[in-house]
């Protein structure tokens, strides 16, 4: 996604310097993806070349012109959560038996589930080296971040037992998407030697931030049908989101049917009417407004940062979120 798509104001000199940055990491990616033999390169470069936003490296490269960072830093730490994150993905789309990512084919489609976990793994070894090179406090921070990926997607795997659905799905969400997310904030504010008050500025920026990215992309999981994914993949695997359990917790009568679906195995039905009928539902309103009012707190947090361009950028980006939804 380009640049000026998320941070429509920012000045030109800003958009191209961050853009010149990104093609250096977007070039690195593919080299990173790099294997023993022609077939596990292809694979391992399928997801990284078949795009996606680069949200997280985004992130660490506009956290990072808040100082003075070697740009060699700032590509490195970009490296790192961008390759955590594809990894993660071709595991999720095992998890989720999802056959289209970034409006590819999923590894896993491809070439079968033991390929994509194999290939996911290739990819965390080579976050894992980057990481190293930029030393020991960036190792702890990226290992205690791919546990609560991991803890996160674990707990969406096993469910909310006992717990309050909604507030586990929120755990869940924080876990799976926002810790990365907020890692990246945070290693792009390392990289540029800011002050730890403004490293947990930027930490539950992030972390805010994620959740909503996470939130929206929920949402766009049902309305939109240009995302690359196909629509309602969450609701055929029976993964709650935001608007599926807002939909659960209301009792009116007119929405009966829906509920029914919902509460059913529609890991093989045709979703056409339960995406009709979620589409027009009040929840899909009120999942909307959490993402505004998710996306407001985490500007707030922006406030403890240094004035200039890149916090200017980060608030923007705030309202991309917002709008992204809608
Ligand atoms: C998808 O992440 C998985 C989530 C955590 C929501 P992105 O929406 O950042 O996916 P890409 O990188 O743009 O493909
Ligand atoms: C993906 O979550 C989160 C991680 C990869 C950690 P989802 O399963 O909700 O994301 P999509 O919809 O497949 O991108
Ligand atoms: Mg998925
Ligand atoms: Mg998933």
């Amino acid at each position: 996604m380009a640049v000026d798509s998320l941070i429509p104001s920012a000045s030109d000199a800003f958009t191209a310097d961050v853009s010149q940055r990104l093609d250096e990491i977007e070039r690195r990616l593919v080299q990173a993806a790099e294997a023993d033999t022609a077939f596990a390169t292809s694979a391992a470069q399928h997801i990284i070349s078949a795009g996606g936003k680069r949200f997280r490296p985004l992130l660490v490269v506009v956290a990072a012109l808040m100082g003075n960072a070697d740009p060699e830093d700032v590509t490195k730490a970009a490296l790192v959560v961008e390759l955590t994150h594809v990894a993660s993905l071709y595991h999720d789309d095992v998890m989720d038996d999802a056959e289209l990512r970034r409006a590819v084919p999923s590894a896993n489609a491809k070439w079968g589930n033991s390929v994509a976990i194999l290939i996911g793994d290739l990819l965390f070894a080579r976050a894992s080296s980057v990481v190293a090179s930029l030393g020991t406090e960036y190792v702890a921070l990226q290992a205690k971040t791919f546990a609560r990926l991991v803890q996160g997607q674990l707990a969406e795997t096993t469910g909310p037992g006992d717990a309050d659905p909604l507030e586990h799905y929120l755990q869940v969400v924080a876990d799976k998407t926002g810790s990365l997310i907020a890692t990246s904030a945070v290693f792009g504010g390392m990289v540029a030697g800011l002050e730890p008050s403004q490293l947990d500025a930027l930490a539950a920026f992030g972390e805010e931030i994620g959740v909503v990215f996470q939130l929206s992309d929920d949402i766009i999981d049902i309305t939109s049908q240009t995302s690359g994914k196909t629509p309602g993949t969450d609701l055929r695997a029976g993964v709650p989101t935001l608007p599926t359990l807002l939909a659960l917790r209301s009792t009116d009568p007119a929405h009966a049917r829906l509920r029914e679906l919902l509460r059913s195995d529609l890991s093989h039905a045709d979703l056409t009417e339960v995406l009709e009928l979620l589409r027009a539902h009040p929840a899909m309103d009120a999942a909307k407004a959490e993402v505004r009012r998710r996306a407001d707190s985490a500007r707030g947090y922006l406030a403890a940062l240094p004035d200039g361009e890149s916090r200017r950028g980060l608030e923007a980006l705030c309202e991309s979120m917002i709008s992204r939804s809608e």
